[in-house]
């Protein structure tokens, strides 16, 4: 069986398919973003790190796909954006606490690495989070559930953080959960 990142590297290697553009939920959120040091979790192509780096953020796209990291620096050019690439498998990689004003995860979900996403968080960081749910299953079967976002939705992995934005099933199929959340301690 392929291991994720021979999975990924093999869908980039084709194509960044939809992950072109930043995602509209983190433009719908652009009120709250300012500037700072952010953190774009499992990036892919990076369309939403080079979204926050143009808009004045200092990123980190971590990614498992080496592929996904080189499409996303062949996009960047020479454009002289601040993203740092790094390839990481966030199974193992300790995420470095007390150190983001912004950490964004969009279509990814491994409840084992909640915990830290929380502690990487600075005081008064942002957490903007979209990623699928159960009910994805019942468009897409053969999804595994590990990486499908349970009932009660994200909220229940960050209970510490202040709740700006809590839906736990949007889109028409109710298959996406979203939340926005700000460290306060
Ligand atoms: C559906 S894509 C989302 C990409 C991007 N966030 C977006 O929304 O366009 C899921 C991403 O998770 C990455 N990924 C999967 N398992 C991972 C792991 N263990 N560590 C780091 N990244 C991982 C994949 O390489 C892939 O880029």
């Amino acid at each position: 069986m392929k291991s994720d990142r021979e999975r990924w590297d093999s869908r980039y290697s084709d194509e960044c398919g939809d992950n072109l553009y930043p995602d509209q939920f983190l433009i719908d959120c652009s009120h709250l973003l300012s500037s700072g040091r952010a953190l774009d979790l499992a990036c892919g192509c990076g369309a939403n790190s080079i979204f926050l780096s143009s808009i004045g953020y200092w990123v980190d796209a971590f990614d498992i796909s080496l592929v996904g990291l080189r499409n996303l620096q062949k996009r960047i050019g020479f454009a002289n954006l601040p993203i740092g690439c790094a390839v990481v498998d966030l199974d193992y990689y300790p995420l470095p606490a007390d150190s983001y004003d912004l950490i964004t995860v969009f279509n990814f979900f491994a409840e084992q690495i909640t915990s830290q996403i929380r502690l990487a968080l600075k005081k008064g960081g942002l957490l903007i989070y979209s990623t699928y749910n159960y009910k994805h299953l019942s468009l897409k079967p053969e999804f595994c559930s590990d990486y499908l976002v349970p009932r009660g939705g994200l909220a229940q992995f960050f209970p510490d953080l202040e709740v700006i934005v809590d839906i736990e099933n949007a889109e028409p199929a109710g298959n996406v959960s979203r939340f926005v959340g700000k460290n306060r301690n």
